[in-house]
């Protein structure tokens, strides 16, 4: 056992520091970290023996006490009590919340460390803040690894909480920076913001990972062998793409079973989801942001899933017939220029969608804040985190991350190994959504005059729905009699 590194400044000798309800095993590896940096915890979970398993088998002796009951476990917290939840997102954290607010006092602290939705979040904040209590919906992100080593952690909602349990937090979270001491862990904003910030994260991870995954299908494609793109990510994972998902799915391709298959070849392609990055798409859809690469990969765990109607479908559709690509020739610099290029973009419309979130909710997202908590810890830490943070902080009212100038550098290099990897793949009839997603984004951003003139010319004739006009000001609404005589359009106080 380890001496408390970052005591708590509330600690009293009346009570112990923290409880913690649900020891699964994310609530089971943030217990022990929380016990290494000297906190005395105390735990309860809903079956017992599972509870008595773990304290009897943990190493930290009476820093951390297991209760029979939510009560007891309650009673022996010193005040104000700090309770962090990590159960089932969902109608579970209601029920525990309701079974633990009879026992609490005024000023006392729920922490909900599951992936709640926002605004579940908000709405109990604001039902807690009724009994005195504060309530705070913290993201956790970096799986069983981080809960036990330094998660990232992304705390909001009741701010008069954040001074209880901010040296508590950033002592347990991962640590960035060039001297690898600045916590992953700061306090992101009122309500549901911290959950908020977390659901992007994972909408995030969701666009990462299919764009690994798209860069493994076409290397396959080319008769990589798993041990060779093995070496390829390894390699990738030493520059610019240097990454935790980069640095895993070399290790993913390289795994053998006992008897010597790949491991990755016998896993059924079909992936499973459990909502954030659908709730991260309607949100980015609600705030009119184009999440698009994110909305993608959503929807590829989607057409992954129809594992038997695919198998009938390559029987019936026909690919590409005419003998194009059929030789995928790409090289490993244009696929490399493709995973990256991707990323800038998918991080740039993730940015957009938290500014947009911010300004809708009144937040006051700190962007460059938020990059940082990202740097380590999370399942989308990288390299890259940095290049964002500083973008930030050189222009905290940056209009959009893809106009700083790191940003322009970059795609203008990477775009066109994108933009060859999109051709060949589609020519050659394998299925790129995120990659694709990413290059018509990018076109269609970078294009002053495009083609929404006709949409608004459609919608006006079929249902008068009124047109602004390259010829007069911004704000006057046209409509013309397209049926008619045609002539003049008519302007007036038309809503649009
Ligand atoms: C994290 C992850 C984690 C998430 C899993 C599974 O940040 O530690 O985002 O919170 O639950 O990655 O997510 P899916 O089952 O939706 O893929």
């Amino acid at each position: 056992m380890t001496d408390a590194t970052s005591p708590s400044p509330e600690r009293s000798s009346d009570g112990r520091d923290v409880g913690l309800v649900g020891l699964a095993v994310m609530g089971q590896n943030l217990v022990l970290n929380l016990a290494e940096h000297g906190y005395r915890v105390s735990v309860y979970n809903r079956t017992t023996e599972t509870t008595d398993e773990f304290v009897a088998r943990q190493e930290f002796g009476d820093h951390i006490v297991g209760y029979e009951t939510i009560e007891q476990m309650v009673a022996s917290l010193s005040r104000p009590r700090r309770i962090i939840l990590l159960v089932k997102a969902g109608v579970v954290v209601d029920k525990v919340i309701e079974s633990l607010t009879p026992f609490l006092d005024d000023g006392d602290i729920i922490i909900d460390g599951g992936n709640s939705l926002y605004t579940d979040s908000t709405r109990r904040q604001t039902a807690l803040a009724d009994h005195g209590i504060h309530f705070v919906g913290a993201g956790v992100s970096g799986g069983e690894e981080g809960a036990r080593n330094g998660p990232s952690i992304m705390p909001g909602g009741a701010s008069q909480a954040w001074p209880h349990i901010k040296d508590m937090l950033q002592a347990i979270s991962a640590k960035a920076g060039p001297g690898q001491d600045e916590p992953c862990c700061d306090w992101v904003g009122p309500e549901g913001a911290g959950h908020y910030v977390k659901m992007i994260h994972n909408g995030i991870e969701y666009g990462d990972m299919q764009v690994l995954a798209e860069a493994y299908a076409l290397m396959s494609a080319q008769g990589q062998s798993n041990s060779e793109m093995a070496t390829t990510f390894d390699q990738w994972n030493q520059g610019r793409l240097k990454s935790y998902l980069v640095e895993i799915t070399s290790e993913i391709l390289a795994h053998t079973d006992d008897d010597g298959v790949s491991t990755i070849d016998v896993i059924l392609d079909a992936a499973g989801q459990k909502g954030t990055g659908k709730w991260t798409v309607i949100s980015a859809m609600e705030l009119g942001q184009p999440m698009m690469l994110v909305a993608e990969a959503v929807g590829a765990r989607m057409v992954s899933s129809f594992v038997e109607t695919r198998a009938q479908a390559q029987q019936l559709l026909p690919g590409p017939t005419d003998g194009a690509g059929s030789d995928l020739e790409l090289t490993l610099d244009d696929i490399g220029d493709a995973i990256y290029a991707a990323k800038l973009i998918s991080y740039a419309q993730g940015f957009m969608t938290l500014d947009a979130a911010s300004s809708e909710f009144e937040w006051n997202l700190d962007l460059g804040s938020v990059a940082k908590l990202w740097r380590a810890g999370c399942i989308i830490r990288a390299v890259f985190l940095d290049d964002i943070a500083r973008a930030y902080a050189e222009q905290p009212d940056l209009e959009n991350l893809l106009f700083d100038p790191f940003f322009v550098d970059a795609l203008s290099s990477a775009v066109g190994g994108l933009r060859r990897t999109v051709v060949a793949a589609t020519a050659a009839g394998l299925a790129v959504p995120a990659y694709a997603s990413a290059l018509t984004f990018y076109d269609g951003f970078r294009t002053a005059r495009g083609s929404a003139n006709l949409i608004q010319a459609q919608r006006d004739y079929f249902g008068a729905h009124t047109y602004e006009r390259l010829d007069k000001p911004r704000g006057e609404w046209f409509h013309t009699d397209w049926v008619g005589s045609g002539g003049a359009a008519v302007s007036g106080s038309y809503s649009a």
